[in-house]
């Protein structure tokens, strides 16, 4: 593999996802694989994995490396399309479905990317350059509030009001170019101690809005139940507490049934309950993952399990 990455909750995403070694699987961020290919030690000469990446450069990185794989079929676009990759493979219902949200080691580390703050690179932060608009436009042209609502809510930033304040007098002067321009400029409020933590926030901050991160994840949800086999699992790791409430919520939701009050004879709402979930609390990494790879002390793995959906009416009754 060339990618620095190490895949987080290998196993243990392994025994969650895989229940049929025959089985269509999808991977929505597939990266450079790591995951994946775990996946296919498993599987069947009969399985298949589809696979989406964002990512232009991995995902050629990747289409290379798996072209002797004919178990595997790539494509570069958002996991949230799910339905249509499943509609070009002509697969009705997938017996899995993973996402390992955010982005890679790799990304991270690599200049081209323009992801890290630890070198010049244009301000973008997109994974895909070819939807939305690049960060810099976000620091040179969204309002006080919204800037500090960013960086609040997804980074988490306690001075998210006094960062944005910065950040709109800089831009009287000139406007926001580079990844230094915001690093050094961060640096000139941040002691030392504080400054990568501060560095990874902010960025952290602005990559998800960039990229409408959380949507993405909504609307994949919402999208891979009616995908997923009768009890097919579906599978997501996730590093920021926003992507594991959402996860969390939208499983509660969907093993939710009938919700009319107890008094109604009949349902009225049909409301079905379509996952069972199988970690009542999330799987986190062991200490001896952690300390190998720091990348993975914030992840968290949910997964459910697809129900064969009954008539709603006679679940009320029972
Ligand atoms: C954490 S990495 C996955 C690493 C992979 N599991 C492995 O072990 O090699 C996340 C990958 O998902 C991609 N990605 C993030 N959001 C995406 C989305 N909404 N749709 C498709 N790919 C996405 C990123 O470009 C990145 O390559």
């Amino acid at each position: 593999m060339d990618s620095n990455h190490n895949p987080v909750l290998l196993e243990e995403s392994v025994g969650y996802l895989i229940t049929d070694k025959g089985g269509a699987y999808f991977d929505g961020t597939f990266g450079f694989g790591g995951h994946s290919r775990r996946f296919l030690k498993e599987l069947d000469d009969s399985a298949v994995i589809i696979g989406t990446d964002l990512d232009e450069i991995v995902f050629n990185k990747s289409q290379l490396n798996f072209q002797h794989e004919s178990r595997v079929r790539l494509y570069n676009f958002n996991f949230k399309n799910i339905g249509i990759a499943a509609k070009l493979e002509q697969i009705s219902g997938f017996s899995g479905i993973f996402a390992d949200l955010g982005v890679s080691s790799f990304q991270l580390d690599n200049e081209e990317e323009g992801f890290t703050y630890r070198s010049t690179a244009p301000l973008d932060l997109r994974m895909d350059k070819r939807e939305g608009k690049p960060a810099s436009w976000l620091l040179n042209n969204l309002e006080h509030k919204d800037l500090a609502r960013i960086f609040r809510d997804y980074g988490e930033e306690i001075q998210s009001g006094f960062i944005a304040n910065l950040i709109v007098k800089y831009r009287e002067a000139k406007p926001f170019r580079t990844t230094t321009d915001l690093a050094e400029l961060l640096e000139t409020v941040t002691p030392q101690r504080f400054l990568f933590k501060r560095l990874s926030r902010i960025f952290q901050a602005l990559r998800i809005e960039v990229n409408g991160e959380l949507d993405s994840l909504r609307e994949f949800l919402a999208r891979s139940v009616p995908l997923l086999e009768p009890g097919g699992r579906i599978v997501i790791l996730t590093y920021h507490s926003l992507e594991d409430r959402i996860v969390k919520e939208f499983f509660k939701e969907e093993e939710k049934g009938c919700t009319c009050p107890p008094e109604f004879p009949v349902c009225v709402c049909n409301k079905v309950s379509t996952l069972k979930v199988l970690t009542k609390k999330p799987v986190t990494p062991s200490d001896e993952e952690v300390w190998l790879n720091r990348r993975a002390r914030s992840g968290k793995l949910r997964a459910a399990e697809k129900k064969l959906v009954r008539n709603n009416s006679a679940e009320k009754r029972r």
